[in-house]
Parts: structure tokens; sequence; C-alpha cells
């Protein structure tokens, strides 16, 4: 009998570090991925180790307590960072000098420093880095984003931004509002989520200049806790509170566009809000709901044969974790990385940290051009 034999390539080995709510979207990803398995585990907890192994059907072998014992002995084709902010960097540096390909939480880094030496690494190691911008793939974004492609909107020159919270300082105490931890409160948190699918959404322009400010009216006070405070949390609510709790920003992009950033974990508002407005030549766009921050909605504002139009898209489903991490196998499964080593995930970390520089010096931050 003749015929061909297609040989499945092996499934990738993966890794995960981070028991908390983030690492588990990861694993879930990993382990209904086809092309994947996920072999590892590691974390500081023992309960929810031990509870996470038997989920996942991983055997003793396959659960660590620190990064770098499961780098070394796990064999791992990819990992994901689910760990507080200050470690994204040692943990990927870690990884990519094994030759493993990175999925990190977001933000890529604390720093302009620690990420440009994630993504020199990833470089030198010619390894995908990628950030999980889950966010990203709500069913409203990627339907805008097509819509823009379409050049329904012409070119877009301004753009706002934002996700405001009533009450949700992710844990009072815990190393969310710890500086050295988390590099930073909502704009380094959530904002980076805004920014990043601001930037995408306007074609990935460079950042040229920002003026911003910080407030931390909240958490000084232990008040604007989220209501599922984590561990670290005192029992008089209080605690090492060390970030903003808003912080309001305006970004001058390349090409002349510009955009108004803001980020909150706690403000008297009347409920939470997720948005982005977007002003085009020839169209605009609105996004999220007034009624909840997570339900996706789509509004395209143009014209259509001269009259004023509203049209209100059919979303695709929403894609989150599960999307970020097919993105990123499909990256690895790729025939080359070279566009791969996530150089534009840095426009993110320079203006999150002109940001902070702004505010701290009550100026604008001019961006030096490369
Ligand atoms: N994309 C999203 O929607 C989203 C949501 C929440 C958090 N995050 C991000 O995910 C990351 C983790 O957040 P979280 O809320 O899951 O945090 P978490 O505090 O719940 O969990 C952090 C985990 O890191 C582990 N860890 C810390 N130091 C370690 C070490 N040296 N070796 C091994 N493990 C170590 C801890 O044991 C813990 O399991 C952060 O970067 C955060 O910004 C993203």
């Amino acid at each position: 009998m003749s015929g061909t034999v297609t040989e499945r390539p092996a499934r990738l080995r993966a890794g995960v570090v981070g028991f908390g709510w983030a690492g588990q979207q990861h694993m879930d990803a990993y382990a209904l991925h086809p092309d994947v398995e996920l072999v590892a585990i590691a974390g500081l907890e023992d309960g929810p180790r031990a509870t996470l192994g038997e989920r996942y059907g991983l055997p003793e072998a396959g659960l660590f307590r620190g990064y770098q014992e499961m780098i070394d002995a796990a064999r791992l084709d990819v990992i994901s960072i689910a760990t507080p902010t200050a470690l994204h960097a040692p943990v990927a540096l870690a990884a990519l000098a094994a030759g493993v390909h990175v999925l990190s939480e977001k933000p890529l880094a604390e720093s302009v420093d620690r990420a440009s030496a994630m993504v020199g690494a990833a470089k030198a190691a010619d390894r995908v880095l990628d950030v999980s911008f889950n966010h990203r793939r709500r069913g409203d974004v990627k339907m805008l984003k097509q819509v823009i492609d379409d050049g329904l909107l012409g070119e877009i020159y301004y753009a706002k931004a934002g996700w405001l919270r009533r009450s949700g300082i992710p844990g009072l105490g815990t190393w969310f509002t710890q500086k050295s931890l988390a590099g930073g409160g909502p704009m380094m948190d959530i904002g980076v989520h805004m920014l990043d699918m601001a930037l995408h959404l306007m074609g990935e322009p460079t950042a040229e200049a920002v003026s911003a400010a910080t407030y931390a009216e909240f958490g000084p006070r232990g008040r604007g806790g989220s209501s599922g405070a984590k561990v670290g949390a005192r029992a008089d609510g209080t605690g090492a509170y060390e970030v903003e709790d808003l912080s309001t920003a305006f970004v001058r992009l390349s090409g002349g566009a510009t955009l108004l950033l803001e980020a909150s974990w706690a403000s008297y508002i009347e409920r939470d809000q997720l948005y982005v407005v977007l002003y085009g030549s020839e169209g605009g766009a609105v996004l999220g709901s007034p009624e909840a921050w997570n339900l996706p909605q789509l509004s395209v504002l143009t014209e259509l044969k001269g009259f004023p139009a509203e049209l209100t898209p059919v979303l695709p489903a929403d894609g989150n974790h599960a999307e970020a991490v097919d993105d990123f196998v499909a990256k690895v499964r790729s025939s080359s990385w070279a566009d791969q080593h996530g150089e534009h995930l840095l426009t993110r970390s320079t203006i999150v940290e002109a940001a902070y520089r702004s505010a701290e010096q009550h100026r604008e931050v001019v961006i030096d051009q490369p």
C-alpha cells in the first residue's frame, strides 16, 4: 500500500508559574489545547499546588515551588508567567536562557529597562516573547479592529480609553499595592490593557510625549478595596499602600494622533466602566457598554449615502485567555520567530513609565526617539 504519512508534530510541553486567577487561566487554556501538554506548574503555596496538580492530572514530578527548579527539570517548550509583576523579567530571562518560549501576563515588566532586557533576551535566544492581553480578545475589540482594517474610520486622529472601578483595589496590602512588586497601581495593572487596546486599534503608533497625573485618595485610607480582597489585606482595611489609585494621561503619538487614557481602581462613580472612543476622518466608534464594564458593545458612527448613521455590528464571541494562548502557540508553531521577540510591546512600557515620571515631575515628558 502506498501513501504519505503526515507526522503530527510533538505536542509542546508547557509550564505555568503562578497559582492565582491569572495562572489558572493559562493552565486551563493549555490543558484544552490539542497541540500542548501541560506538564508542570510552579508556585509558592502548598495547598493550591496540590489541588491544581490533581485538577490537571499532573504527577508529583510536575509540581514545583520555585520557577527555576521547574525550568531546570521539566524540559519545557513554552512557559506562562503569572507571578507578581516584578518577577516577570527574572522568570522570562531564566526561561529564555534555557531556550523556552515565553508568554507573560501583563504588563511585560514594571520598567522599560527590564522590559527591554526581556526583548533583548528573546532576540538573543530567538524565541517568542508575548504578553497575554486577553481583553483585546473581547468580541467588540475584534470587530472594531476589522472595521478599522476595512477603512471605515479612515485616519484615527484622537482616541479616549479608560477602565475605571468604583471600588476595586485588588487586595489592600498585597503585592498589588507595593511599588517594588507591582511597579505601580491601576495604570500599570488595568490601564495597560486599555493602552494595549488603543495602540492595537490605532495601528501600533509609537509614543512621542506623555503628560499625566496620579492620585491616591482611597488606598492610603484603607478604602476602595475589591470585595474579593486577597490574603494580605489587614483586618482594619489598611496595609502597605504605595501606589496610585487613579491615573490620567494624555499621550502624543507618532503621526500627530493623541490618546487620553484613564485608569482607576477606586473612584466615586456610578458604576465600573471600560471604554474606547475613536475619532476618525471617515467615522467614529464607541466601544463598551454603559450598563456593565464586561459587556461587549460597539457602535460605529458613519454616513450612509450622506445621512448620519450608527451601525451596531454583530459581535464575535469573546476569546479571553484561551485565544491569547492560541495565538502564542501559533507563533511558536510558525516557521520564523524573527518578528516575535516582543519589540512592539515596549511602546506600552515606555508610555506607562513616562506617565509615572510625568506625574512625579508635574510636566510633560518627551520620549526619546530611537
Ligand atoms: N490578564 C488579566 O486579566 C489578569 C488578571 C489578574 C492578574 N493578572 C496578572 O497576572 C499576574 C498574577 O496575578 P494574580 O492576581 O494571579 O496574582 P496572585 O497573587 O493571585 O498569584 C501570584 C502567584 O505567583 C506565585 N509566585 C510568587 N513568587 C514566586 C516564585 N518566586 N516562584 C514561583 N511562583 C511564585 C505565587 O506563589 C502565586 O501563586 C500579574 O502579573 C497580574 O498583573 C492578569
